[in-house]
Formats: C-alpha cells, sequence, structure tokens
C-alpha cells in the first residue's frame, strides 16, 4: 500500500494564492461583466525593461545557430551574470560577495521553499507572523513543525509583528535555529535598519543559528539608510543566506529568474558538533536537483546591470511605488492606519474587521480583489494588504471604488 507524507495533510486549505484565484474566478463566472481590479497577488503587470527585452531577442538569435547554440549550462548559473550580481548588487554595495557564491535560479519561491531541506528535522525554527506563506508549508511539508492547534504549529517559533511593535519582531526568547526575515517585508511592507538587522545577525552568531534572509523587494528601497542586504551587516556572511529575485525588481514573475547567496562562511553542525559548509552542501542539492535557468533569460537578467537596465528599473519600480503612495494617501485619507507603501509595494491596512470579510465586501462592492491579512497568520487577522502591481489609472480607479464601498 502506497503511503502519503502525512505532513502534508497538516497543511491548511489550499496555498493562499491559488484560494484566492479560486475565489476571484467564481465571483467573476457569477458577474461576467464587472471589471476586477487585481491588488491581491504580487505579480507585476507591465513589460520587461527594453534593455532585457534586447538582451533576451539576441540570445534566442543566438539559440537559431549551431555555432552560438547553448545546450545545458552550468547549474549554478552563467558565469556572466553572477559576475555582474557579484560587482552590482553586492561589491558596490560593499559586500563582498564573490560570484560564486551567488546560485542563480528559477526563482526565489523555490529556493526559499528549498533550503530547509538541508537542515536537520529538528531544527528550531523561527518565523515572524504574518509571514510569507512559504515558509512555514515547506516546512510544514517537510515534518519539522508538528501539529496545528489553535491556528499555529506547535513546534514553531512564532516571531510576532503587530503594529504595536512597528511590524519589526523582537528576539525569539528561546534559543532558535533557524530564523526566516524578509525586509521589505512581505505582507506588512516594514523595512528593518542596519542597527535593528545587527541584532539579529548577533543573535545568529552568539546561537550558532542562521537566518534566512529574503530580500526579493530590496529594489523599492530608496532610503539610502536602509540595508539593501543583510551583507551590509558586520558578521552576517558567516550566519546568512540570501534570496533575491528579478520579479518584482525588472517584472520577471513570468520569465523567471532569481538568485540565493550562500556565502562560504556559512556552517552548519553534525551531531557531534562538527561544521559543514553550507556552500558545498547547497551546490549539492543544486546540481542533483536542478538544471539552470534557460540562456536567454540570463541574458535578459544580464541586461538589468547594464546602464541602460539600471535606469529602467528605477523607472519600473518608480512608477510602482508612486502607486503605493496613492493607495497610501487614499487609505490614510479614508481613516485606517496602515504600513508599507514607502520602501515597498505592498501597503498593509488595519481594516479593524475580520480579514476575509474584508475581503469579500471589497470584491462584491468595489470589484477590487486584495489579499486577506488572516491568510499570512494569526497577526494578519483584521488587516488586509494591497499590492502596488497595477497601472496607475487602474489603481486610481480601485481607489475611487473603496471610497464608495465604504
Ligand atoms: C505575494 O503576493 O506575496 C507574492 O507575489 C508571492 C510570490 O512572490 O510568490
Amino acid at each position: 500500500m502506497i503511503k502519503i507524507n502525512e505532513h502534508y495533510l497538516k497543511l491548511q486549505e489550499s496555498y493562499l494564492f491559488s484560494n484566492i484565484a479560486k475565489k476571484v474566478s467564481a465571483f467573476q463566472k457569477l458577474n461576467p461583466g464587472r471589471q476586477i481590479i487585481k491588488l491581491g497577488i504580487g505579480d507585476v503587470t507591465r513589460a520587461l525593461p527594453d534593455a532585457c527585452i534586447t538582451a533576451f531577442h539576441k540570445a534566442v538569435d543566438e539559440m537559431s545557430d549551431d555555432l552560438s547554440f547553448m545546450g545545458y549550462g552550468p547549474e549554478q548559473g552563467y558565469e556572466f551574470l553572477r559576475e555582474a550580481v557579484s560587482q552590482n548588487d553586492y561589491k558596490n554595495q560593499g559586500a563582498d560577495i564573490s560570484p560564486d557564491e551567488i546560485f542563480i535560479s528559477d526563482g526565489a519561491k523555490c529556493d526559499a521553499g528549498n533550503i530547509q531541506e538541508i537542515f536537520a528535522i529538528d531544527t528550531k525554527i523561527a518565523i515572524t507572523d504574518p509571514v510569507y506563506p512559504v515558509y512555514l508549508d515547506s516546512n510544514v511539508m517537510a515534518g519539522r513543525t508538528g501539529d496545528y492547534y489553535n491556528g499555529r504549529y506547535k513546534g514553531i517559533t512564532y516571531l510576532e509583528s503587530t503594529m504595536e511593535n512597528g511590524f519589526l519582531p523582537k528576539l525569539p526568547d528561546e534559543h532558535v535555529e533557524l530564523i526566516y526575515l524578509c525586509f521589505p517585508n512581505n505582507p506588512t511592507g516594514a523595512t528593518i535598519s542596519k542597527k535593528e538587522l545587527k541584532k539579529w545577525v548577533d543573535y545568529a552568531r552568539e546561537n550558532k543559528s542562521l537566518i534566512l534572509y529574503d530580500a526579493a523587494y530590496e529594489a523599492f528601497i530608496r532610503d539610502n539608510e536602509l540595508p539593501k542586504s543583510i551583507y551590509e551587516i558586520e558578521g552576517a556572511k558567516e550566519v546568512a543566506i540570501e534570496f533575491r529575485s528579478f520579479s518584482k525588481t525588472a517584472g520577471f514573475t513570468g520569465t523567471r529568474c532569481a538568485f540565493t547567496v550562500v556565502p562560504k562562511e556559512c556552517k552548519a553542525y553534525d551531531l557531534h558538533g562538527n561544521a559543514h559548509d553550507l556552500h558545498s552542501i547547497w551546490n549539492r542539492r543544486h546540481c542533483t536537483k536542478f538544471n539552470g535557468v534557460s540562456y536567454p533569460v540570463q541574458r535578459a537578467a544580464e541586461a538589468v546591470y547594464s546602464n541602460l537596465g539600471k535606469k529602467q528599473v528605477k523607472e519600473l519600480t518608480d512608477y510602482y511605488l508612486k502607486n503605493a503612495a496613492l493607495i497610501k494617501q487614499e487609505i490614510t485619507n479614508l481613516g485606517f492606519s496602515c504600513a508599507g507603501g514607502d520602501n515597498s509595494p505592498y501597503i498593509w491596512i488595519f481594516g479593524n474587521r475580520d480579514s476575509w470579510d474584508f475581503f469579500d465586501m471589497l470584491l462584491e462592492k468595489a470589484g477590487v480583489v486584495c489579499t486577506p491579512g488572516a491568510g499570512f497568520g494569526r497577526c494578519g487577522e483584521g488587516f488586509i494588504r494591497l499590492s502596488a502591481f497595477n497601472s496607475y489609472e487602474n489603481v486610481q480607479k480601485a481607489m475611487l471604488r473603496i471610497k464608495e464601498a465604504l
């Protein structure tokens, strides 16, 4: 008899964004004439920057000629892209990350979901609440979380991000070994200062723990005082793995390209306390289970770092930030408290009511899709998240409709 991985049975309903998509599609079937404005999932709506498209086309043409055709590439990514990332995203910012510490992949979601498998099954995990569901669900699937009880998994340390603490959780009271952090945060849009981030790095160094730092939204940071990478913090290279993505930065959600940085100094320990290099272990995993991102996509990603690419990426993210500013202003005018929206494409709004009820109301009365905060964890109850990824005209329309619906 074939047996199921019972840990999957502990998962809550379907994946948050599939659940929302199902609800929206059911609503659309019942109301075929209604124009829906989607400010739910953080999926970009604007075209790839021209610099990326030009590089993409050129690389596709290379594939049409036997002389320039590319077959399997290196699993870790082509040298040209790893060099560009290392130089532009790290060395130019004062963080000494070398090209061979960068692993190109098809998404930060995949990497953030897969990374847990290189750690022991009894690893003590700390996860913020609210949280991007992938960090939690991938550990549930692996059997690392214990049972679900009263809205939480018994084996997880939840780091509460609330209005009271400015959505910056405090360090855990108990000893934890693996800490998931995301800044600018998804879903709250909160950012972290270097001083605050240093406390986490120091904690990890003192406790021989590891931080998994999701920096997928760093391209929206405009405040020069805020860290774009955890490696701007002294000592972080010993205790942090960082995830980045071209998805929100350059509109690659459908094109797929991202990277994970595993510094050579990062260690994890065996049962006897011997240290092992996470870099070689992740490399082993990556080579076994992943066959690289396609050549044209990596060329398109490389173009993000050209002079023209940098300018166009800035324009693209500025565009979404203008939407975010409008949402923030209108929501505040309506009398709601909110966070995010300044250095982030997400606005986290305290609706002061059941967040799924708020979701239903906005869908039915305004034809606007949001993400209910409760889908991100218990501390998300009472909140909704609006995303700035749409056209400015649609955002204006959505805000007008929300005003009328309320
Ligand atoms: C979100 O809406 O939270 C993100 O788009 C999800 C993702 O990037 O996978």
